[in-house]
């Protein structure tokens, strides 16, 4: 890793190992340019990247056509309406309604340590692990001062890009559009790959080509969506899962984004991430500063699997905080599908006797224990224990389950009310609405307007008060519908553009605090399933529940698309009944703890009421976890087959860092008659090393597994699975 400025030159030099970035400054008047992002490179003297030696020349040479260098210049932040007509990467609104800005270099800092981002979660790293550049430019007409963060770290191929905006004028000046990185390169094979989805279907990857013009995603929903996500890569036509070039971005944030790429009339890309424009306006006052939030770039030679491991460990190392992220979850079981509304102390203390006998080691309490809430018409925001169904209080019931021996954890929706509610008759005012406007109902709830102190303060104590009546060790965050009707009765009606942006600050905030007060709470994100798995909630909890889809087919995809991105032991994943509640399928008890294994691995039934065959495979998945949780933790994840491609099977990998030890989760969903037995290739291995199957006898090296590869025999059925586990065999 390091970060050099050639003077001579103006040209910047950012390396990772494998990685490197250069930006150039340009031309008398100080543009900043963007010459080279891909494989290492040696030279820092590529300024002839820029194109400013053929036509059209920079402005001081041919002030006449200045509008054709800006036209295709590429940019490292393009301002707007001055002469680019590619995507603006900052769009402002002055006092006199003029819209026009263009960002000069002035000056820089390069140092040691990667700065917070005021308020926003963000990649984080040692002074000695990580070191960052910040440019400052200036439009000296408006006064506004945008720096441009990079940092770059010593142990992952990542590059991270935020800016800030400040007004450095008198007057005050509205943002209508900002994006956190933009990126100018030539359009080589690139497609598009995005993760799409909708409830209880989400992130399925879906690939595109880049045609002309604009092509993008993006979320206005007020939380980074089960439809689309923000992430997106460029994923050249020659690339394999080990193989070929891969450019990812994704974007620390859990609201609206966008996540564009354009392709222009010379055939070259931006490509653009940010806060989303639509409905956001922001004003910056004189002093002010606007912080966007991070994107985490990371760009690979050697296929999307690189790719991948590559944010596992950026992640797993400097972006999620909790102390659970090194450790062992417990094994949970979840009362939602195993009685929804329907339960009372004694049905939960049920469950956790039979859960303790069968090695679970936490009850969590979901939707339902509060206010008058049995069903979910009703209820949100009165966060008092309903004493009908749990009778002797929540202190009671989370004694008798530690004295069980089960740790004990419970639901909350803090973000919401329900229209019928205590606190809606007491404060109707504190819900997200426009005055006169009848706001949109979703699941019959209405959203809170947390960016008011006084609501934010009346969760913070609702939640706090809870989580110190009792031994309450886990708590999952709920967030079950979208934003609509923005208006907020705190904001001028210049202001109300900022409603989106500041809720999500607001959820920061609220989280940040509760994790200040209960520093060993295992917190677990949720939005209705998987509509806010994102890096931003990733900074607040090690886990995010992945969808309200527990079934195990439906899980591959959704749980590959996931694993794209985000480490396994952040993915939650539970084991629930069959037929399955969201799809009817029936599958076998092993296949779907095997594939609930990839994951933070749980419970989601009434064990009470299990068949006697399934509540005895309980204590084997249970140990089996204990024996695999650390490997599937840590280690490195490899995608060997996709049924979402072949439509037939599903296998993947995880490897120790050392090496040493490999799990192969194969999945056959359908049996195929008069087929041959599937040979299998496994990866990352140490070709040289020998490897003993468990199971089996033989002893293979480990070249031989990964360029032979293994048979596995059809299995009877559909739905099949196996584990086959390897470990190198010493001396
Ligand atoms: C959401 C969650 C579920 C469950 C319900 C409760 O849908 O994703 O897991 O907690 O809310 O209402």
């Amino acid at each position: 890793m390091n970060i050099v400025f050639d003077e001579s030159i103006g040209v910047f030099k950012l390396d990772t190992s494998n990685t490197s970035y250069l930006i150039g400054i340009v031309d008398e008047e100080g543009f900043v340019g963007h010459l080279y992002y891909g494989p290492y490179i040696s030279d820092t003297d590529i300024a002839y990247l820029a194109r400013i030696n053929e036509n059209p020349f920079v402005p001081s040479a041919n002030n006449r056509d200045r509008g054709s260098f800006l036209d295709t210049f590429p940019m490292e932040m393009p301002g707007s309406n001055v002469g680019d007509y590619r995507e603006s990467a900052i769009e402002i609104e002055d006092v006199n309604g003029h819209t026009a800005v263009s960002l000069l270099y002035k000056g820089h800092r390069i140092r040691n340590g990667k700065p917070k981002l005021t308020g926003l979660p963000a990649t984080f790293g040692a002074e000695e692990d990580c070191m960052t550049l910040e440019i400052d430019t200036i439009d000296k007409t408006l006064g506004l001062e945008v720096t441009l963060r990079y940092s770059v770290f010593k142990d992952v191929d990542v590059i991270t890009r935020s800016c800030s905006v400040k007004n450095v004028s008198e007057t005050t000046v509205f943002l209508t559009r900002i994006s956190s990185m933009s990126l100018d390169m030539d359009q080589e094979d690139y497609r598009l790959l995005t993760l799409h989805g909708s409830w209880a279907r989400e992130r399925h990857m879906d690939y595109r080509e880049i045609g002309y013009g604009r092509t993008n995603v993006g979320s206005f929903r007020g939380e980074s969506s089960h439809q689309e996500h923000p992430f997106m890569a460029l994923v050249s036509e020659k690339a394999t899962q080990e193989t070929g070039r891969v450019y990812g971005f994704n974007f620390v944030y859990s609201g609206n984004f966008l996540a564009q790429v354009e392709k222009n009339q010379f055939d070259n890309l931006r490509v653009q991430m940010g806060i989303h424009p639509k409905n956001f306006k922001f004003e910056i006052c004189p002093g002010e500063v606007f912080t966007a939030p991070e994107v985490t770039m990371v760009c690979s030679d050697k296929g999307l699997g690189y790719m991948s491991r590559t944010y596992h460990d950026l992640y797993r190392n400097h972006l999620i905080r909790s102390p659970y992220k090194e450790k062992e979850r417990p094994i949970l079981i979840n009362n939602w599908e195993a009685t929804y509304f329907d339960f009372d102390t004694d049905k939960l203390l049920s469950i956790a006797r039979e859960a303790k006998d069968a090695g679970i080691e936490m009850l969590v309490m979901d939707d339902g224990w509060f206010g008058n809430r049995n069903d979910d018409n009703s209820g949100l925001g009165d966060w008092f224990v309903n004493e009908k169904k749990l009778h002797g209080g929540l202190k009671y019931l989370v004694d008798e389950v530690n004295k069980l021996g089960l740790k004990f954890g419970i639901w909350f929706e803090p973000e919401m009310i329900s229209p019928d509610s205590a606190l809606y008759r007491a404060h109707p005012d504190w819900a997200i609405a426009i005055p006169d406007r009848t706001p949109c109902r979703l699941r019959n709830q209405f959203v809170l307007d947390i960016t008011r102190a006084e609501v934010r303060e009346y969760i913070y104590r609702s939640v706090s008060d809870i989580l110190h009546s009792a031994n309450i060790e886990y708590v999952k965050w709920d967030m079950n519908r979208q934003l609509t009707d923005l208006g907020s009765v705190s904001l001028g009606k210049e202001n109300q553009g900022e409603l989106s942006h500041r809720y999500v600050l607001a959820v920061y905030e609220l989280q940040e605090r509760i994790l200040c007060e209960f520093p060993n709470l295992l917190l677990e994100n949720c939005s209705g399933g998987g509509a806010r798995f994102d890096p931003g909630m990733l900074y607040y909890s090690p886990q995010i529940w992945c969808s309200d889809d527990t079934d195990a087919i439906e899980r591959l995809s959704i749980q590959e698309g996931t694993a794209l991105v985000y480490p396994l032991s952040s993915i939650g994943a539970h084991v629930s009944v069959c037929p399955n509640h969201t799809v009817g399928r029936v599958t076998p008890f092993e296949t779907r703890g095997n594939v609930a294994l990839a994951g933070t691995f749980g419970y989601e039934l009434d064990i009470t009421k299990l068949p006697k065959e399934e509540r005895e495979l309980i204590p084997i998945q249970t140990a089996m976890y204990h024996k695999y949780n650390k490997l599937v933790r840590e280690g490195d994840y490899y995608r060997i087959a996709s049924y979402a491609e072949n439509h037939l099977y599903d296998c993947y990998e995880v490897i120790s860092k050392d090496k040493k030890e490999v799990l192969v989760t194969y999945v056959q969903v359908l049996n195929q008659p008069n087929s041959h037995s599937r040979i299998i290739k496994l990866a990352g291995l140490n070709p040289n090393m020998r490897y003993r199957e468990e199971e089996g006898e033989i002893i293979y090296y480990g070249d031989t597994l990964m360029h032979a590869g293994i048979q596995i025999q059809n299995m009877w059925g559909d739905f099949q699975s196996k584990l086959i586990h390897f470990t190198m065999v010493e001396g």
